[in-house]
């Protein structure tokens, strides 16, 4: 048996919740250190730690594996083929873009390279700006730059937390190419909307589904209203494989694009010839151990889809009368939540404590909970010295793209992001693990909230 595979399987489940656990009270240490610096840190430092945890019962690991991944990398190593275009990542690309109601897939390293190929893909570069949401992963924002495009951030819609299209529209400039849209937590964002700003604007659409895996709105999956979608699988995702992205289009020309920027500028057809490359492209296809642990993932897929649908309704319904949290408004156009993240945002003026004590009060309790993001543009990317260099002059243009971005005010006009303002710093979520449990769990987890407002 592989090395690799035997050390993880002599973690038990016990210690690998411990191990979660550790790393979720870590990371709100770090927030309660910046709460401290606030009027809140009386109240933090004043509060005992709970002495008796209402849960110890651990929540399903993950990711999750059995003899069925084992034989299958078993497969993958005797077949002899570890990587470059192999038969588990043509078949897995195609068996994925079918399942995300798309024609054509490519199978590449991770979601971050998945967007920057996408972009490319669609003829974007340097001097074009890109409207993206101003609530995302980094990844969504990064990947723009790293083209040389300028991000322009676009405020959400607190109900939703998704992309504002209308705030997204008022943002449009001669420059603006395309939208990025993230369905974040696995919701899907209003497409109707969005879909209509880019027809009137001439825009280009890309869906970052990177959290969003077999989600649909209006029986339609994601990455399929778009020009182009992108999809990563990353360890904690829905659909794992360690890392790993994928790229899904209707479109052939966009598809052919990609395909040559993923591997190394060749053409799709007579890919083994030198004579074949026709553009200077990259390196970031998938290796066949990542695929074929796709595929066996992808046969338990929508059984989990379902089990994390049931036990989020539950949810949803066990705190509907709560009146310190709000969840994100229902939409019947959303014919399936993919339920990355559970996410609710607390009330300040009815909780009484701030968000990273609410946190560290639950953490205690046997309940992971996270803080989500905070208002991209504020990233300290942005503003660092790396970045500068990152965005070097382009050769033959006096402008930099770093200058670009901040000297033209694009970035800076970001801060008028009313709603995220107010919303990011009272937003937390469950992971879609713990959506994996029993509804006995999710009673838990209602009892918990209440136990840390003395209720
Ligand atoms: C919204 C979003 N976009 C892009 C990415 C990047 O994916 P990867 O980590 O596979 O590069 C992530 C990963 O967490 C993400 O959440």
């Amino acid at each position: 048996m592989d090395e690799a595979m035997h050390i993880s399987k002599s973690v038990t489940e016990e210690e690998k919740q411990e191990l979660s656990m550790k790393v979720n009270n870590e990371s709100s240490q770090t927030a309660d250190k910046i709460a401290s610096q606030g009027e809140q840190a009386a109240a933090v430092e004043s509060m005992p730690a709970s002495t008796s945890p209402l849960r110890t019962k651990p929540f399903p690991s993950w990711p999750q594996w059995g003899e069925a991944e084992e034989e299958m990398l078993r497969k993958v190593l005797y077949a002899g083929q570890w990587g470059t275009l192999g038969d588990q990542a043509m078949s897995f690309a195609s068996r994925f873009a079918a399942f995300q109601d798309c024609q054509y897939g490519i199978a590449v390293n991770n979601g971050t390279q998945a967007l920057e190929i996408a972009m490319r893909g669609l003829g974007l570069g340097f001097g074009d700006e890109v409207i993206l949401p101003a609530y995302t992963f980094i990844a969504t924002a990064s990947a723009v730059c790293a083209c040389g495009i300028t991000p322009v951030f676009a405020d959400i819609d607190p109900a939703t937390m998704l992309l504002d299209a209308a705030d997204a529209e008022r943002r449009i400039t001669p420059r603006t190419r395309a939208i990025i849209a993230v369905h974040y937590a696995g919701r899907p964002c209003d497409m109707d909307a969005i879909m209509a700003v880019a027809s009137a604007h001439g825009l280009k659409v890309i869906e970052d589904c990177a959290q969003a895996h077999g989600a649909s709105f209006r029986g339609r999956k994601v990455g399929s209203f778009g020009d182009v979608g992108t999809f990563s699988f990353q360890e904690t995702k829905n659909l794992p494989a360690g890392e790993g992205g994928m790229i899904v289009t209707n479109n052939k020309e966009v598809f052919a694009e990609c395909w040559h920027y993923h591997t190394s500028g060749r053409a799709l057809e007579g890919s083994a010839e030198l004579g074949g490359l026709v553009l200077m492209g990259t390196n970031a296809r998938m290796a066949e151990w990542e695929a074929g642990i796709l595929h066996v993932q992808m046969d338990k897929l929508e059984g989990q889809m379902a089990k994390r649908t049931e036990n989020a309704r539950l949810l949803r319904e066990l705190l509907k009368d709560e009146d310190w949290l709000e969840l994100p408004a229902q939409d019947e156009r959303i014919t399936c939540h993919a339920y990355h993240l559970f996410t609710m945002t607390l009330k300040k003026d009815v909780l009484g404590m701030s968000r990273e004590e609410w946190i560290r009060r639950v953490s205690a309790e046997g309940i992971p909970v996270s803080a989500s993001y905070n208002p991209l543009y504020r990233d300290v990317m942005f503003s660092s010295a790396n970045f500068r260099r990152m965005c070097a002059p382009v050769s033959g243009s006096a402008v930099t793209f770093a200058s670009c971005a901040l000297e033209s005010g694009s970035m800076a006009a970001s801060d008028d992001c009313k709603a995220v303002e107010e919303a990011a710093p009272w937003n937390v979520y469950l992971t879609q693990n713990v959506l994996l449990a029993e509804a006995e769990d999710m009673q838990d987890i209602v009892k918990v909230f209440r136990k840390v407002l003395g209720r």
